[in-house]
């Protein structure tokens, strides 16, 4: 049975325009998408938009806008930037569309009908960027500020209805106990777990719809109230999916991508999707996703990114590395620079050096030497290998480690791992070429079956390397790939050594990665 693997990132808010934080998860969301496809599993990848709640109504109406103008406006940035990073989402959910609207109200409607909502009242701290209610000892503990921008918190008091949360939470424990990968990396698993012990109250998922402006979902039994933001936002990983069916044309459309295989999302907003959204599901009697993978922030030059600081990485910002070096280069360098989890600090200096380093010296070098001397040495013919050596060993077992080891890598959202085992096979041949000596062997006729191995090594490894670059760097993978006469699928699996290229005819290119000053 093929294998379904579901991907989704964090739907983004429409109040501003995207920038490196937006693009690092939908980038690590892209590199799954593809690495899962091209080993032949039924993939599903879902991006979108977060269009509700009053920092959009505020938003708008600072730029003298209806809400929906400020989102039919800035929808346009997120969806341009994927297609210029190559983004290969499947669906892309806007919460203001009725395929999702009608679905978050039959959500509601069922949690109603079970008695999993009730109303209330809600007083108390307010955080308006982050759109949720503080409790009074995180408000007193954060001088009655936000912990997440600073801002002053405001006292809110209004009825509310109440989803039972806290009813669901000892259930949610248990969860999380029993499932090592349901939260991930395990130190946030932790927090989230202290977190939990310390209690949970119920949570208000409604607001007056006066105060939105109508701005947001009606709540289905109360057209006084709209459905609170992160309830509504939460549950497109669903809606999308054409779930819960309310008879229309979306109706069960991806019904069997769910659960989830992965939630990608940032640290920042992991209680929401470890805590309120599986005890949603649980709630519903709807299989709660795999994992909840919450990746680290990116720091700019040693300091916290952002607005008032004016040092965000922008959307303009991303666009001068991608033409200065390539959409590639920026693709690998957000998994390169950082342990997938970690947080990790945004440097132009640090992104040339490892540039010049891994690609211009590593990979690109690597690649030009082996085609050129293919072309010298054997008129641009990959040779047949002759019999491998001691001298051949640590490559053959630097490509088996990376070729055996990249699903499960995967598997684990650690790019890293893969990518430290390609750096590792690429330098242990590039040190193979010095330690052999092709250029030498060459003038000695009767070491041509030696040299014939060597050219068979050095192909076989670089394409090895290049393939497990395509998901990260596709453009750049594929044109190294045809410089060694590869045009079909690349492969994966090492055949007998020396063997897979055999009589391919190598092209000549331009260097993949120019060295830069
Ligand atoms: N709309 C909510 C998410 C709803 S999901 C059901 C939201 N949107 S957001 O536009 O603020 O984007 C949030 C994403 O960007 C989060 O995953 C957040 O972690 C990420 N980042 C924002 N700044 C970041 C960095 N400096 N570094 C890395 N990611 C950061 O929250």
């Amino acid at each position: 049975m093929t294998k379904t693997f579901y991907v989704t990132t964090p739907i983004y808010y429409v109040n501003d325009v995207p920038h490196i934080g937006h693009s690092y998860t939908t980038i690590a969301a892209d590199i799954l998408a593809r690495f899962f496809r091209a080993r032949g599993w039924d993939v599903r990848f879902l991006t979108g938009t977060d269009e509700h709640g009053i920092k959009i109504v505020k938003a708008a109406a600072e730029k003298g806008m209806t809400p929906q103008e400020l989102a039919d406006q800035v929808v346009v940035h997120f969806q341009s930037l994927w297609k210029e990073l190559n983004i290969t989402n499947d669906d892309f959910i806007r919460t203001s569309q009725p395929r999702h609207e009608k679905r978050v109200q039959e959500i509601i409607r069922q949690l109603v009908a079970k008695d999993e909502i009730y109303q209330g009242s809600y007083e108390g701290w307010y955080d308006e960027g982050q759109e949720e209610f503080v409790t009074e000892s995180t408000a007193r503990e954060n001088e009655y500020k936000s912990a997440i921008n600073g801002k002053p918190l405001v006292r809110y008091s209004e009825p509310s209805y109440f989803f039972r949360l806290s009813k669901w939470t000892p259930k949610l424990i248990e969860h999380i106990e029993a499932n090592a990968d349901f939260i991930q990396p395990a130190a946030r698993r932790n927090e989230v777990l202290s977190k939990l012990a310390a209690g949970v109250e119920d949570l208000s998922i409604s607001r007056a719809k006066e105060k939105l402006g109508g701005w947001g979902i009606e709540m289905p039994n109360d057209p006084t109230h709209s459905v609170y933001v992160w309830i509504d936002a939460l549950s497109n990983y669903y809606t999308a999916l054409g779930r819960p069916a309310i008879g229309d044309e979306y109706d069960d459309a991806g019904a069997k991508y769910w659960p989830a295989t992965v939630h990608l999302i940032g640290k920042d907003i992991l209680w929401f999707h470890a805590v309120y959204w599986p005890c949603m599901l649980m709630a519903l009697d709807v299989p709660l996703p795999r994992t909840v993978f919450a990746h680290g922030w990116w720091t700019s030059n040693g300091k916290k990114m952002s607005k008032s600081l004016g040092n965000f990485v922008s959307r303009e910002q991303i666009a001068e590395i991608c033409t200065e070096y390539s959409v590639d280069v920026y693709r690998w360098f957000l998994m390169r620079a950082v342990t997938f989890g970690g947080d990790g600090d945004f440097s132009a200096q640090t992104l040339r050096t490892k540039y010049n380093t891994e690609l211009a010296n590593g990979v690109g070098n690597l690649l030009s030497r082996t085609v050129n001397m293919i072309g010298r040495y054997f008129e641009g013919t990959v040779p047949p290998a002759g019999e491998v050596g001691p001298d051949e060993q640590e490559v053959i077992a630097s490509a088996q480690r990376l070729v055996s080891g990249a699903e499960q890598a995967m598997r684990n959202y650690q790019f890293h791992v893969l990518l430290d085992d390609v750096v590792s096979l690429v330098d242990a041949t590039n040190r193979y070429i010095d330690q052999t000596a092709p250029f030498k062997l060459a003038k000695d006729p009767s070491q041509r079956s030696r040299l014939a191995t060597i050219m068979a090594t050095c192909a076989q490894a670089v394409c090895i390397a290049l393939a497990q670059l395509e998901p990260i760097m596709p453009t750049t993978a594929r044109l190294g790939l045809e410089q060694l006469g590869v045009d079909g699928p690349a492969p994966t699996e090492s055949a007998a050594w020396g063997e897979r290229l055999k009589g391919s005819i190598v092209k000549k290119g331009e260097g993949l990665f120019p060295r830069k000053q």
